[in-house]
C-alpha cells in the first residue's frame, strides 16, 4: 500500500533523530543530551539570567560541532521529496542544526530556532554567526548582552501562525525522529488528524508517541535514514507512473 501519493499535500515534522545518523545526539535517548546538562541551566530564560557564560559554553559546544558533522540520508531523501512535490511539500523542524538546509530542503522552518544565529536581549535584533563568539558577546547596535537565538524552555515557539495553517491544509502528516514529548510540537499530530490528514510516525522506538496512539494511522520502526529512503523510492516510482 502506497503511504504517499502524488495528490499529497506533505507537513513534516523533524526531530533530533533525524540528526542522530549524522552523529548529533539526542536530548532523550540514553546518552542524551538532557542526561548530561541540567535543562533549567542552559535551556530557560532563568537559567541565562543567572549564569549566562554557561548557557554560551553549552551553546557554543553545539555550534562548534556543526562544523563537523554532515547531513545523512534522511536529510537527502527529503530533498529528494521536496524536488517531487514541490509547493505541497512543507518542513517544520524542531532541530536548531543547519543540516536540512545544507542538504538542499528550501521549504522548511525552524520552530526551535537555530544555533547559527544570535539574538540581542535589548533591542531583538537577530544576526548571523559563522565564527566563535568572544565571551558574553554584545550588541553591535545597542550594546545589550546577545543570546542565542534558540527557544528556551517557557519561550513560544518561532513561526506557529504559518505552522498552524499549513497543518489545517495538509493531507499527510509525517513526524519523524521525534519523541513527542515537548508542546507544542507533540500536538501537531493531533491537530493534522482533526482536520482531516493521514498521520504517519517514523522512529525506531515503538513506544514514541504513546500518548497519541488513536491519532496515528502509520507508523514505520526503523531509523529515519532508511525509512526515508524506501518512501521516497515508493513514491518516486508512483509519481513517475503518473506522469508518465
Ligand atoms: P528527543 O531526544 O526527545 O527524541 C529523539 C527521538 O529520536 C526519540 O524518540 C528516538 O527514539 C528517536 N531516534 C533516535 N535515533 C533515531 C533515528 N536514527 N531515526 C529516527 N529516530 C531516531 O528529541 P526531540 O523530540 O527532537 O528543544 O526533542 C524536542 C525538543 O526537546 C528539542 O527540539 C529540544 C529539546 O528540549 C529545544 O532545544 C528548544
Amino acid at each position: 500500500m502506497l503511504l504517499l501519493s502524488p495528490e499529497d499535500r506533505v507537513v513534516i515534522l523533524t526531530g533530533a533523530g533525524v540528526s542522530a545518523e549524522s552523529g548529533i545526539k539526542t536530548f532523550r535517548d540514553c546518552d542524551g543530551l538532557w542526561e548530561k546538562h541540567n535543562i533549567e541551566d542552559v535551556a530557560t530564560p532563568e537559567g541565562f539570567s543567572r549564569n549566562p557564560r554557561l548557557v554560551w559554553k553549552f551553546y557554543n559546544e553545539r555550534r562548534t560541532q556543526l562544523y563537523k558533522v554532515k547531513p545523512n540520508l534522511a536529510h537527502t531523501a527529503l530533498v529528494e521529496l521536496e524536488k517531487m512535490l514541490g509547493d505541497s511539500f512543507f518542513l517544520i523542524t524542531q532541530n536548531v542544526d543547519n543540516l536540512h538546509e545544507r542538504a538542499g530542503t528550501q521549504r522548511l522552518v525552524h520552530m526551535h530556532g537555530e544555533l547559527l544565529k544570535i539574538r540581542c536581549t535589548g533591542c531583538d535584533r537577530v544576526f548571523h554567526i559563522e565564527t566563535k563568539q568572544p565571551d558574553l558577546p554584545r550588541c553591535s547596535e545597542c550594546q545589550a548582552l546577545l543570546r542565542p537565538h534558540i527557544v528556551w524552555f517557557g519561550e513560544i515557539p518561532f513561526h506557529m501562525d504559518c505552522i498552524h495553517l499549513t497543518l489545517k491544509k495538509c493531507s499527510l502528516f509525517i513526524a519523524i525522529g521525534t519523541s513527542g514529548q515537548v508542546h507544542p510540537a507533540s500536538q501537531f499530530i493531533q491537530i493534522a488528524k482533526s482536520f482531516g490528514a493521514r498521520t504517519l510516525v517514523i522512529n525506531p522506538d515503538p513506544d514514541t508517541y504513546k500518548a497519541y496512539t488513536k491519532d496515528i494511522d502509520y507508523f514505520i520502526a526503523k531509523p529515519a535514514g532508511d525509512a526515508l529512503s524506501e518512501l521516497v523510492q515508493e513514491y518516486s516510482e508512483s509519481f513517475a507512473a503518473k506522469i508518465c
